[in-house]
C-alpha cells in the first residue's frame, strides 16, 4: 500500500548530475564555475553569522531586491526572489498550472520543468526543437497556460533571439518563462521584453555566472501584476539571512564576475576549436558548456564512461536525440587541457 498521489508514486523524479564528495574528479558535469565566488561574498556571509539568525530573515528580502533591481535597471516590485530559480519555478508551475493544464516544453531542455509538471498534474506538451536548436511554430499551442524556454538553452547552449522571443511572447496563450541561468555568458539577453510584455518571466540565477550555486539565490523578473501573485506562492522565508548577505555582495562586485565570464567565453572558444579539429560537431555555444556531438564510429556512452572511470565527470543523457552528444562545462584552461588529452586518447582508440 502506498500514502502517496498516484502521479508521484508513479513518476520517477528529477535525477540531478553526480556531485561527488572525495573531491578526485574533474568535475566538468553540472554546469557549475570553476572558479571561486568573489572575496567580498564570502567576507559577507562571515560577518552575517551572528546573533541575529536567531532571528526570521525578511520574508521579502527587501533589501537584496532592491540591489537586484539597481543592477538590472528595473523596479523592486518587478522582482522575486527565491532558493535558487530552481524555486522560482516550483513557484511558477504552483502559480499558473492546475490539473490537466497544458504546459508546452521544448525538448531536448532542462528536464527540471518536466518533473514540476508531473508534481502539479498538468498536462506535458513537449515540442522538438529544429534540429539547429531553433523554435519549431508548434511551439504554439493553444490553451497552453505556461510556455517554457531555457534561453541559452540547455543541454544544447545555444540561444533564441530576443526579437524571436519577443513575437513568441505576442502569439503564445498564457505565460512565457525564459529562463535565463546561463544568460551572462551570452551576446544578448530578454530582459528588456518584461515590459513590452505582461506575460514575459526572465529568471536569473546567481549559480553560474556568480560562482554561486552552493549559495542557492534565483530571482524572477516580470511585470508587477505577475510579481504580487507569486509571492501569494512562495514559502514565507524562502532566501535565508546568509543568502540576502551574500548576494548583495555578489551584485556588488560586478568586477570578479565579469572577469569570471571572460575567461570562461575565451575557454568556451578554444574547447569548441579543439573538439571541431578532433570530429566532433559543436553546437554554437552562448553558456558555460558546450553540446557536442561524437564523431562517426564513436559510441558516445562508451567514450562517457570512459571519461568517468579516468575521473572526468561530464553529462550523457540517454534519450533520444542526445544520445550522441556530450555536455561538457566549461572549466579552468588546465581542467580542459586534461580533458583533451584523455577525449583524444580515446577517440583516437575507437572505444
Ligand atoms: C536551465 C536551468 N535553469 C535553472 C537551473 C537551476 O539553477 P539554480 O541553481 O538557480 O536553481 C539550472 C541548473 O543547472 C538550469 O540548467
Amino acid at each position: 500500500m502506498s500514502y502517496f498521489r498516484s502521479n508521484i508514486e508513479k513518476m520517477a523524479g528529477y535525477t540531478p548530475g553526480k556531485q561527488p564528495k572525495d573531491g578526485k574528479y574533474i568535475k566538468l558535469n553540472t554546469n557549475e564555475n570553476p572558479y571561486p565566488p568573489s572575496k567580498k561574498v564570502l567576507d559577507a556571509i562571515q560577518k552575517a553569522v551572528n546573533v541575529d539568525l536567531r532571528l526570521y530573515p525578511d520574508p521579502l528580502a527587501v533589501e537584496a531586491k532592491e540591489k537586484v533591481a539597481s543592477v538590472l535597471g528595473v523596479k523592486p516590485e518587478q522582482v522575486i526572489l527565491g532558493n535558487g530559480s530552481d524555486d522560482i519555478l516550483t513557484i511558477i508551475i504552483r502559480s499558473f498550472v492546475g490539473y490537466n493544464d497544458k504546459v508546452v516544453v521544448p525538448y531536448p531542455t532542462y528536464s527540471l520543468y518536466e518533473t514540476l509538471i508531473e508534481f502539479q498534474e498538468g498536462e506535458l506538451c513537449h515540442v522538438n526543437f529544429n534540429e539547429d536548436f531553433s523554435l519549431s511554430d508548434s511551439i504554439i499551442i493553444k490553451g497552453a497556460k505556461v510556455t517554457f524556454l531555457s534561453n541559452p538553452n540547455s543541454p544544447s547552449g545555444t540561444l533564441i533571439p530576443p526579437e524571436t522571443v519577443s513575437e513568441l511572447a505576442g502569439k503564445v496563450d498564457g505565460v512565457l518563462v525564459i529562463d535565463e541561468a546561463y544568460v551572462d555568458f551570452a551576446d544578448s539577453n530578454c530582459l528588456e521584453l518584461v515590459d513590452r510584455h505582461d506575460n514575459i518571466i526572465v529568471l536569473r540565477t546567481l549559480s553560474k555566472s556568480y560562482s554561486l550555486a552552493g549559495l542557492r539565490l534565483g530571482f524572477g523578473i516580470a511585470q508587477e501584476q505577475l510579481i504580487n501573485g507569486m509571492i501569494k506562492v512562495k514559502d514565507s522565508y524562502n532566501v535565508d539571512r546568509l543568502c540576502i548577505a551574500g548576494v548583495i555582495a555578489a551584485l556588488d562586485d560586478q568586477e570578479s564576475m565579469k572577469e569570471n565570464v571572460m575567461k570562461i567565453r575565451s575557454t568556451r572558444t578554444s574547447l569548441t576549436s579543439s573538439l571541431t579539429k578532433l570530429g566532433f560537431f559543436v553546437h554554437p555555444s552562448q553558456s558555460n558548456f558546450l553540446f557536442a556531438r561524437s564523431p562517426k564510429g564513436i559510441n558516445t556512452k562508451n567514450l562517457f564512461d570512459e571519461l568517468t572511470r579516468r575521473k572526468i565527470l561530464v553529462r550523457y543523457f540517454d534519450k533520444p536525440g542526445t544520445d550522441n552528444c556530450l555536455r561538457i562545462t566549461i572549466g579552468t584552461d588546465e581542467e580542459i587541457n586534461i580533458l583533451m588529452d584523455n577525449i583524444s586518447t580515446i577517440v583516437n582508440n575507437k572505444p
